[in-house]
C-alpha cells in the first residue's frame, strides 16, 4: 500500500478506492518497530488513511509486545466513528480562505510568498470529509491540487472553489460570504502590502534602481471578525518568528477570533510547503494547546475538533 504495488485483489481494490481507507496493522513486535514499517505507515499517514494503532499484549509468536490485532469490537468502533464523523457537520457551512495572494507589479510580475495552500487544502477535505458545506476562496496555488477536478467538479462533495489572485479580490470574495456561514477559516497568507500602482505592460530594466511604493493591503480576517454575529466562530493563523504567544494572542483579539493557530518560524517541518506541521492552538481565553510534529491533515483534524468544542460550548 505504501508503494503503490498492485499485484493482487486487495492492493488494487486499494489504489482505486475513492471511499476513507482505515489500516490495521498487526505483526510480531520486531517488525512493528523496524523502520521500513513505521516509515510505511507515515506514508499511508500522509496519504490520509487512518491507522488504528496495533495493541500491546501476546502475540502469536508467543512473545508480548505491541503489535496485537485490537479486538473485532474495537475496530467496529473505529469504523462507527469514522461514519458518525461524515454526519458531524452536515448542514454546517465553512468559508476557508487559502493559498497565497499575488500582487501585480505590472503585467508579467508580482510580489507573492511561498504558502502552497496545503494546510487549507488539509483542511479543505477534513471539513468535508465530516459531511460540512465548504466555501474556498483560494490564491493562485499550484494547480496539482486541482489535477482531475478533484475538486471543483465534484458537486456531491458540496465543495465550491472561488479562485482569486490578489489580496482585494480575496477580501471581496470572503467577506460578501462570510455572513452565511457558520464557521470561518482564514488559512490564506494574504500579502499585507500591495504595490499602490500597477504598471501597464512590462517595465523596463533601466540603470536606476526601481522604487515601488507599497500600501498596506486590507485585513480581511479583522474585517470578518468586526461583522462576526453570534454563533459564528473565526479562526485565523498566525506565523510568528519571536514571541510567538504574545503576538498570537494580540492578533487573535485585534481580529476578534475564537481560535488563533500559531505556527513558528523556529520550527522544522512546520509551515509554509511542507507536509507537516507543528501547531499550538490558542482560544479567546489564552488557553493554548502544543501538539507535536505531524501530517497537515492530522493538523487540520485537531483545528477542527477544537472549533466544535469551542462552538460546543458557547
Ligand atoms: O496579521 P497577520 O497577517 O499575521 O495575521 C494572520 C491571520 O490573518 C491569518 O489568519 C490570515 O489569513 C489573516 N489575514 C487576513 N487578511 C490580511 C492579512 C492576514 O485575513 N490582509
Amino acid at each position: 500500500m505504501a508503494n503503490g504495488i498492485a499485484d493482487n485483489l486487495l492492493l488494487t481494490t486499494y489504489l482505486s478506492a475513492k471511499s476513507p481507507v482505515m489500516v490495521v496493522p498487526a505483526m510480531d513486535l520486531d517488525m512493528c518497530r523496524h523502520p521500513a514499517t513505521l516509515k510505511n505507515l507515515d506514508t499511508l499517514r500522509s496519504y490520509n488513511n487512518l491507522i488504528v494503532e496495533p495493541e500491546v499484549g501476546e502475540l502469536a509468536s508467543g512473545l508480548l509486545g505491541k503489535g496485537r490485532m485490537p479486538e473485532p469490537e474495537t475496530i467496529l468502533t473505529h469504523v462507527k466513528s469514522l461514519f458518525q464523523k461524515q454526519e458531524q457537520m452536515k448542514g454546517k457551512r465553512v468559508l476557508l480562505t487559502l493559498g497565497p495572494t499575488c500582487e501585480k507589479i505590472d503585467d508579467v510580475r508580482f510580489i507573492g510568498n511561498f504558502s502552497s495552500g496545503k494546510m487549507g487544502f488539509a483542511l479543505l477535505e477534513e471539513f468535508a470529509a465530516r459531511g460540512a458545506t465548504v466555501t474556498v476562496v483560494s490564491g493562485p496555488v499550484n494547480e496539482h491540487f486541482y489535477s482531475s477536478n478533484k475538486y471543483s467538479s465534484n458537486k456531491s462533495q458540496n465543495i465550491q472553489i472561488i479562485n482569486v489572485m490578489s489580496a482585494e479580490e480575496m477580501y471581496a470574495s470572503a467577506v460578501s460570504r462570510a455572513e452565511e456561514n457558520d464557521i470561518i477559516v482564514c488559512c490564506a497568507a494574504v500579502a499585507d502590502f500591495t504595490p499602490s500602482e500597477v504598471h501597464t505592460g512590462k517595465l523596463k530594466r533601466g540603470e536606476e534602481p526601481l522604487v515601488l511604493k507599497l500600501q498596506p493591503t486590507k485585513d480581511i480576517a479583522a474585517e470578518i471578525g468586526k461583522r462576526k454575529k453570534t454563533g459564528q466562530l473565526l479562526v485565523g493563523f498566525a506565523l510568528e518568528s519571536y514571541r510567538e504567544k504574545e503576538n498570537a494572542l494580540a492578533k487573535m483579539k485585534k481580529k476578534n477570533l475564537d481560535l488563533i493557530v500559531l505556527n513558528s518560524l523556529q520550527d522544522e517541518g512546520a509551515g509554509f510547503g511542507g507536509d507537516t506541521n507543528k501547531v499550538t492552538i490558542i482560544d479567546a481565553q489564552g488557553k493554548c494547546e502544543e501538539y507535536p510534529l505531524m501530517t497537515k491533515r492530522e493538523v487540520a483534524r485537531n483545528i477542527i475538533d477544537k472549533a466544535l468544542l469551542v462552538k460546543l460550548s458557547d
